[in-house]
């Protein structure tokens, strides 16, 4: 099978993970990228079953709207029982790098307000240890060369995401040759930097439910 073809299938399994749960009152929270897409396009049929959705991007809410599914501000929206989204790196601790398309601060917080974050992954994904993927870090833009300052303290190889601007009007870091021995202090350690938005690491909230589609079918861990 192709990488598209295991995103394919891992989005069906989504699909099928939340479909008994859709009420009326429903608003579900939408991640962003590739596999998200996908989950997006097969969401759009049901789209009667259920209230709408919060998007973790600008990109996402617009496909969602495009396909005739309403998007809600966070602010007006109580209860978020789902959060499906895919992930660049996930361990067997079901913590992640995510923010490859740079929407990790979106992503981080339709998360923490989510009762499932439900992770959707082909097993390209599925690492041992979290760091081969360089971790993005979100920072507001006259911080930037500070942080990096900083990240190099810790151990990374910073890099700058040159042309890009997060739906929040802030840069991407991107932090090369780190390898990440405990995930859930390393986000601790780089949010607390003085100009850090936030930064790629889910550790600390990392996902309920893995659905990761391999040429075996989708394995789904909790
Ligand atoms: C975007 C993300 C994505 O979830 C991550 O990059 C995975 O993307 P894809 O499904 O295209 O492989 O964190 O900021």
């Amino acid at each position: 099978m192709t990488q598209d073809e295991l995103k394919a299938a891992v989005a069906d399994a989504a699909i099928k993970e939340i479909e008994p749960h859709l009420e009326k009152n429903t608003v579900l929270g939408i991640g962003t990228g590739s596999t998200a897409n996908l989950f997006i396009d097969r969401l759009a049929p049901l789209s009667e079953r259920f209230k709408g959705a919060v998007a973790s991007s600008e990109a996402s809410a617009k496909r969602l709207q495009a396909l005739g599914i309403e998007v809600f501000e966070l602010n007006s929206v109580g209860d978020v029982p789902f959060y499906i989204d895919g992930a660049d790196e996930v361990n067997a601790n079901l913590q992640m790098i995510k923010g490859g398309g740079a929407a990790l601060t979106r992503e981080k917080i339709v998360a923490a307000c989510a009762k499932r974050f439900i992770c959707i992954a082909d097993g390209s994904k599925y690492v041992a240890q979290l760091g081969n993927f360089p971790l993005p870090v979100e920072v507001i833009p006259m911080a930037r060369s500070y942080v990096a300052r900083e990240l190099v303290k810790l151990g990374a190889d910073p890099v700058y995401r040159q042309g890009v601007v997060t739906d929040n009007g802030n840069q991407i870091i991107d932090c090369f040759d780190f390898m990440i021995d405990d995930p859930a202090s390393m986000e601790a350690r780089i949010n607390a930097i003085v100009g850090v938005v936030t930064n790629g690491l889910f550790a600390q909230r990392g996902a309920d439910v893995l659905l990761l589609s391999t040429e075996n079918g989708v394995e789904r861990t909790a």
